[in-house]
């Protein structure tokens, strides 16, 4: 069973995923190897999301990352392309009830019920030490009414060291009898132009996978001013103890992660890109460089990793220095000649 990193972490204070003990980290500790270090400059990883300049295309994706700071013991953040916090809302939120995690073949479900302290508390307990890296901190902001998205960002605008925003899309609107903003055009439209007018930075919209045309939907995010997309989010599912019968999560229903989505999720990205002209980003069941190309190839401008960094707290240091030596092995000077490069024709 995938535990939380933060219980990897010593004294550090569990938890998103609904473990109320502490888990002994000997052995986590020592298998988080820490990343040899590659020379610096030989290879051109930098990448443009917008007018967002990143050193490399490796980011933390929200909800696998804690706050960032809970990973800084393991790894230097500073290597990263970017830290994609956990998911803020307008009010502390205590989640989901426990079990927030079942492990499926190759992969996860998980219910957390987007468990957070609150964009008020983040700014004035966690984002003071996250200024003091280099590494582009990008905030994820999710509410259940427009208004709660705006007051998010609105939170967010008044602080320092923020890169971006990125806007979760995949949560119910209440307004609307409880329809995912993601699935309808409009109100995708909707939430993404009041969160533009709120916005002086720039404003990415994570895409839901559960939706029968990424295309339409990536689109009406593009026009009312997202400035990049990002594909996508988990994909509803379940798993059932048949002994009990009951749902092996809290909820009857979680959220679907790791390598067992990342072929349905590369299908996304490819769609949402030939949709759009404005950067996509691909997330989905990373877990080494080849997933990375894979996510360039087809039109990604750059990619987040989640569930791996469960296994592996390091993985996303790992994978960049994967990623640094295929560059170099096969003569790439710059990561983004690959970005878009997919060969239609050859089967
Ligand atoms: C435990 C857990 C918590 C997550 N929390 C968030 C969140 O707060 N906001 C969000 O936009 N995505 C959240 N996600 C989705 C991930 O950022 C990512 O989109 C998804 O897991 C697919 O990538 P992966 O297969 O590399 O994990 C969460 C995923 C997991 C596994």
């Amino acid at each position: 069973m995938p535990r939380s990193p933060e219980a990897r972490v010593p004294g550090t204070t569990p938890d998103f995923l609904g473990f109320s003990t502490k888990h002994p980290t000997q052995g986590a500790i020592s298998r988080a190897r820490i990343p040899a270090v590659t020379v610096p400059g030989a290879v051109d990883l930098s990448v443009n999301i917008g007018a967002l300049r990143l050193p490399n295309p490796i980011l933390a994706a929200s909800g696998t990352f804690g706050y960032g700071v809970e990973f800084a013991r393991l790894m230097d953040l500073n290597r990263l392309g970017g830290i994609v916090v956990k998911g803020l809302s307008l009010e502390p939120m205590a989640g989901a009830p426990a079990p927030r995690l079942c492990e499926t073949p190759s992969g996860m479900l998980n219910a957390v019920g987007l468990q957070n302290i609150g964009a008020r508390a983040f700014v004035a307990e966690k984002l003071p030490a996250l200024r003091k890296y280099h590494t582009a901190i990008i905030a994820n902001v999710f509410g259940y009414t427009i208004e709660e998205y705006v007051g998010v960002i609105r939170i967010l605008e008044e602080a320092e060291g923020l890169a971006a925003y990125e806007l979760n899309i995949s949560c119910p609107n209440t307004a609307h009898g409880g329809i995912q903003f993601g699935s309808d055009p409009q109100m995708v439209s909707d939430v993404v132009a009041a969160a533009r007018q709120a916005a002086r930075r720039p404003l990415w919209i994570k895409l839901s996978p559960n939706v029968t045309d990424i295309g339409i939907i990536a689109r009406a995010a593009e026009s009312a001013g997202a400035d990049a997309l990002t594909v996508a989010n988990t994909y509803q599912a379940m798993s059932i103890d048949v002994r009990t019968r009951k749902s092996k999560l809290g909820r009857p229903t979680g959220g679907l992660s790791g390598p067992a989505i990342k072929p349905i999720t590369l299908r996304l990205v490819y769609e949402a890109k030939r949709a759009v002209k404005i950067p996509v980003i691909g997330l989905g069941g990373i877990e080494k460089a080849e997933d990375v190309l894979e996510y360039l190839i087809v039109g990604a401008s750059a990619t987040q990793i989640g569930t791996a960094s469960f296994s592996h707290p390091a993985a996303c240091l790992e994978v960049l220095n994967q990623l640094e030596k295929y560059c170099m092995r096969h003569n790439i000077n710059g990561i983004n000649s690959l970005v878009s490069s997919f060969q239609a024709d050859s089967a």
